[in-house]
């Protein structure tokens, strides 16, 4: 009876939606129509229904079964025919995503469909390289591609909704979550988070191609103190506004789907029960009307933080802050009916959140067919298919950074016998990187195998692996263990190094080596790696390094001793064929760093936008400034930095005039020549140094690039306009300042950049 109801009302807003399209104001009017619908469900569900869309689990395949798990577990499968389960992460597949909808479709008193959740981080079935690797290219268009394509696969795979783009800004390698993200610059991050989060949703959410994103973690995570996963975040309210937030604001205004909060408490209050993260600035500063899910048990957690006494505290703290959807924690589902009826919380804060599910199911077409992303025909043609294996390796070619190149012994030339050595030169499955979805175990192109394809076959590889990386598990859930002791490679490693003429060595670490929980103290080159390098280096040191890695590794010793090093993080499908063709020049490197290298892990956290500090320097010999007195204050590679094959000069900065005000702007133009005799592409960097300001301000911030291909012999001239959003900050209490007094706009190859001029704002 209650269906039919449905199908009648959903026909004829159906058909009002059609007409609307055809005028202007279509937009708007399909929205109105899906507040009404959203309103028609709300007002037919019993609290239990409601508190039922805000309560997530994650199921595997076996609660689709024959028996539907009922016996094993039969709470959460009475729950999911009851209608008191709103959402299913990591439940895969279009057969499997069917048999769930339709259990809970057809036996669910409303038939409300559910959404499927999945963390699609850098694809899905076709693994693209990391995101901090994808950051490296600074090629925004690329990015949209790699997360549209892996929407497009998740979508095909029955899937709704990924939780990414992780948009946490970065400045602690030894956080083991950096990779999946986009560094440490907040202006180069919100880019990038509109750029992946285009890509997901396109224009479109029901389009069965596109997903929903969430913008996560909301907020602070990545300022873990120590760089150690979860842990305390303690901030000052100017690098929560100016860092941290720009790219949660910028997700907004792409109309991200999602928030996703975080573990993390920041400031001694968790952010999962933040009032002033969640309501004042989230939905009252920025207007957003989406929904806000929780980090895995994030809620129930808020007793381990020792703010709540117990879960159904948590429940009544999470949900009056503003966490929506309850992801494992089983809080709401347990608690949320009673401290309504007890009258402890009001149910308009359910039902607003209902609001936000119910929304979101709308848009992605669900009620209209809630079987749509379950097609097991285009999930054939879609998943893992050969354009987006290419695409993968166009993006892992971009992404590849070059950190050293002596005597140009890049690209590779005349070498007649190389040694591949390293526990990473044949390894298909570390370049796949964590939080890799639905990859094949060892399905990427290793170095070795991309190497053997692009040398001439007159030149002789030989490979030892020389020494292990891990012993035992190498997988997402276990603590991998170094190998500390094994040498017994070292010696046929070494024959290999003396019998040839170049040494192309992969180090660096597996791809579970950096990622959720895998947070390390010590970043250097992991195990025996830098031992045997250095014994290798005795012996031949024309090497070439090839790192494989997720996150900044400290490399001072490299730096000062191996000719060339190539930052070629996890770079997914291809990784070998895109490292292979680059050594042999077939590829020119142009990717630039988006986290500063440090010199040492002691220099943690790093970054090129710090302040200037009372004390920046003083004259030579004397101790009182800010430093350490063992380690030069810079970093050993810093922000936006990367060598190419080609040479770039740049000309002087020009500025159309000297000064400006708030309505007008001044256009900065220079050339860029292309000095070599090899085609290329370049990075062209704006920062603005504001000279004095009331609150302490940064050296300099990014506030635009270009990346511009540029032929051998080739001068570029290029423009950037200078606005006056690109001269003002927040200030500590939020508000947004606009300083008259005097600017410098650098424009360069990377953060040290020198090259400028100086104007004022008037
Ligand atoms: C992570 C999230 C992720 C969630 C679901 C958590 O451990 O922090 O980023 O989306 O698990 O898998």
């Amino acid at each position: 009876m209650i269906r039919f109801f449905w199908n009648f009302i959903w026909i004829s807003i159906a058909l009002t939606f059609l007409n609307s399209c055809s005028n202007p104001q279509g937009e708007s009017k399909s929205r109105s129509i899906i507040e009404t619908r959203v309103d028609s469900v709300l007002s037919l569900m019993t609290l239990e229904e409601k508190v039922g869309q805000l309560n997530q689990y994650s199921l595997g395949s076996e609660f689709t079964g024959p028996g539907n798990k009922k016996g094993q577990d039969s709470i959460r499968y009475q729950q999911l025919i009851s209608g008191q389960v709103g959402s299913v992460l990591n439940l895969l597949g279009t057969a499997n995503t069917r048999k769930m909808q339709e259990l809970v479709v057809k036996n669910s008193r409303l038939g409300i469909p559910l959404l499927f959740a999945y963390d699609v981080i850098h694809g899905y079935k076709t693994m693209f390289p990391i995101p901090l690797a994808e950051s490296s290219s600074w090629n925004l268009e690329l990015m949209q591609k790699t997360a549209q394509a892996a929407g497009a696969e998740a979508a095909a795979s029955g899937l709704h909704w990924t939780f990414a783009p992780m948009i946490d800004v970065t400045v602690d390698a030894r956080w083991g979550r950096v990779m999946e993200g986009a560094g440490e610059d907040p202006y180069l991050q919100s880019e990038i988070a509109k750029a992946r989060i285009r890509g997901f949703q396109g224009n479109d959410l029901s389009h069965n191609k596109t997903i929903a994103a969430t913008a996560k973690h909301f907020a602070g995570y990545g300022f873990a103190e120590s760089g150690k996963d979860y842990n305390t975040v303690n901030i000052n309210q100017y690098i929560l506004h100016n860092h941290i937030l720009p790219p949660f604001k910028a997700a907004v205004e792409a109309n991200v789907a999602s928030f996703m909060n975080a573990f993390n408490d920041i400031n001694a209050v968790p952010a999962t029960a933040n009032k002033y993260l969640l309501q004042d600035i989230l939905r009252e500063e920025w207007g957003y009307d989406g929904v806000v899910v929780s980090d895995w048990n994030s809620i129930g957690e808020l007793v381990n933080h020792r703010v709540s006494p117990d879960l159904r505290d948590a429940a009544k703290k999470a949900i009056i802050a503003g966490s929506e959807i309850d992801m494992e924690g089983n809080a709401y589902v347990q608690n949320l009916s009673d401290l309504v009826e007890n009258g402890e919380i009001d149910e308009a804060l359910i039902n607003d959140a209902v609001r936000h599910v119910l929304r979101l199911k709308f848009e992605l077409g669900l009620f209209e067919d809630p079987y749509k992303y379950s097609d097991e025909k285009r999930e054939k043609e879609i998943v893992g298919n050969q354009q987006h294996h290419e695409l993968s390796e166009q993006m892992a070619k971009e992404s590849i950074v070059l950190l050293k190149n002596d005597r140009n012994i890049l690209p590779l030339k005349n070498f007649k016998t190389i040694a591949v050595i390293g526990p990473l030169a044949k390894d298909k499955d570390t370049p796949l990187g964590n939080w890799r979805a639905q990859a094949v175990e060892n399905s990427a192109v290793s170095l070795y195998e991309g190497l053997e394809k692009a040398l001439p076959s007159d030149t002789k590889l030989n490979y030892a692996e020389g020494v292990k990386l891990s012993i035992g598990p190498n997988n997402f859930f276990q603590e991998q263990v170094i190998n500390e002791e094994d040498r017994s490679g070292f010696q046929e490693a070494k024959l290999l190094a003396q019998n040839s003429d170049l040494v192309i060595m992969a180090l660096g670490e597996t791809a579970y080596m950096s990622g959720e929980g895998r947070s390390r103290a010590n970043i250097g080159l992991p195990g025996l790696q830098k031992e045997l390098l250095k014994e290798i280096e005795a012996i031949n040191p024309n090497i070439v390094l090839v790192l494989m890695n997720g996150r900044p590794l400290e490399l001072t010793w490299e730096n000062e001793h191996i000719p060339v090093i190539l930052e070629a993080w996890h770079l997914g499908q291809r990784a070998g064929t895109a490292i292979a063709e680059t050594l042999i020049g077939k590829n020119n490197p142009s990717g630039k760093l988006t986290m500063s290298f440090p010199r040492h892990v002691g220099q943690l956290p790093i970054y090129y936008n710090h302040k200037t500090t009372g004390r920046p320097s003083t004259a030579p010999g004397q101790v009182f400034y800010s430093h350490h007195t063992d380690v030069d204050n810079s970093p050993l590679y810093p922000f936006g930095y990367g060598l190419s094959y080609s040479e770039f000069e740049y000309s002087e900065v020009e500025l159309s005039q000297k000064s400006m005000t708030e309505e007008d702007s001044i256009t900065v133009s220079l050339s860029v020549t292309n000095i070599s005799e090899i085609d290329g592409q370049e990075i062209v960097q704006l920062y603005i140094q504001d000279l004095v300001a009331e609150e302490t301000p940064p050296v300099k911030s990014l506030k635009a690039f270009q990346k511009l291909k540029i032929k051998a012999g080739e001068s570029v001239k290029i423009n950037f306009t200078i606005q006056k959003d690109m001269l003002s900050y927040y200030k500590s209490n939020g508000e947004v300042a606009l300083e008259k007094g005097k600017f410098k706009v650098y424009v360069g190859a990377n953060s040290t950049v020198q090259n400028h001029k100086e104007f004022s704002l008037k």
